[in-house]
């Protein structure tokens, strides 16, 4: 396949920055998006120009670190995470366009790398437990419902991409934080901060400046880990309920 490939380029955060075209010849259809990028890579390295900077670590779907938007889609046009796209998605002659997360909580750091630091704040406010864990239990020492440990086996499979918040028009982080608060709230070791935990995660994710949700679904559309609309209803829930107990409960 020969592509053309337009990237947003922006030499650090306070630069201004812009869209540059490239040609790449013979990319094979089996080649993930990112080994097309390594591909441009090494052909600006050779004409002596700047390669471009973009985010990624295992490269199979787990961690979280590669997400840019491709024409206009978040991760892309197959609802899977940016590394685990493939060329064969794309026509021999396309024009393929690739930006950053467009986020304010989400600021470009260079090219298509943005600090999404603001997750971890988010995490560090409560999405952890307390209780003592120790080695791997047995089996069904302490019994969960199955349909709650589905449920939080399913909410537990967000990686913290933020594809959620890029695909949002309010910007809003909410899908993720619902991820983590239903994740915790399903499971008996998440019970004694279950209150406390949600109004400090929704009160860091505001403070972090992204938007509220308005129900609108664009972060469950592209969300590569398909966690449902639903966890946001089970935010709401556990947040109504945190303002009738008392401080610290
Ligand atoms: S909810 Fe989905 S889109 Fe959002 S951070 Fe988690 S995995 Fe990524
Ligand atoms: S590089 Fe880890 S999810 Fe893509």
């Amino acid at each position: 396949m020969n592509i053309t490939v337009r990237v947003w380029r922006q030499a650090n955060a306070e630069a201004k920055g812009h869209m540059a075209s490239y040609q790449v010849a013979d990319v094979s259809e089996e080649m993930s998006f990112l080994e097309m990028l390594d591909m441009l890579n090494e052909q600006l390295t050779h004409a002596g120009e700047d390669p471009i900077a973009f985010d990624h670590d295992c490269r199979e779907g787990i961690c979280g670190a590669c997400g840019v938007v491709i024409n206009g889609i978040a991760h892309g046009p197959q609802q899977t995470t940016t590394c685990q796209l493939h060329m064969r998605s794309f026509d021999d002659g396309a024009v393929i366009d690739v930006e950053p997360w467009r986020a304010g909580a989400f600021p470009v750091i260079k090219d298509l790398v943005v600090d999404r630091s603001a997750f971890d704040r988010i995490i560090q406010a409560g999405g952890f437990v307390s209780a003592p864990t120790g080695t791997a239990p047995d089996a069904h020492a302490a019994p969960v419902d199955k349909d709650k440990a589905d449920r939080a086996f399913d909410a537990a499979t967000c990686i913290g991409c933020g594809a959620c918040v890029a695909a949002c028009p309010n910007g809003s982080g909410m899908l993720f934080t619902a991820a983590k608060i239903t994740h915790l709230a399903m499971l008996p070791q998440g019970q004694p901060e279950r209150y406390r935990r949600v109004k400090s995660m929704v009160a860091q994710h505001d403070e972090e400046g992204f938007g509220s949700c308005t129900n609108i679904g664009e972060c469950t559309a592209v969300c590569p880990k398909e966690i449902p609309l639903d966890t946001i209803g089970q935010l709401n829930r556990d947040l109504v309920s945190s303002l009738f107990r008392s401080a610290g409960k």
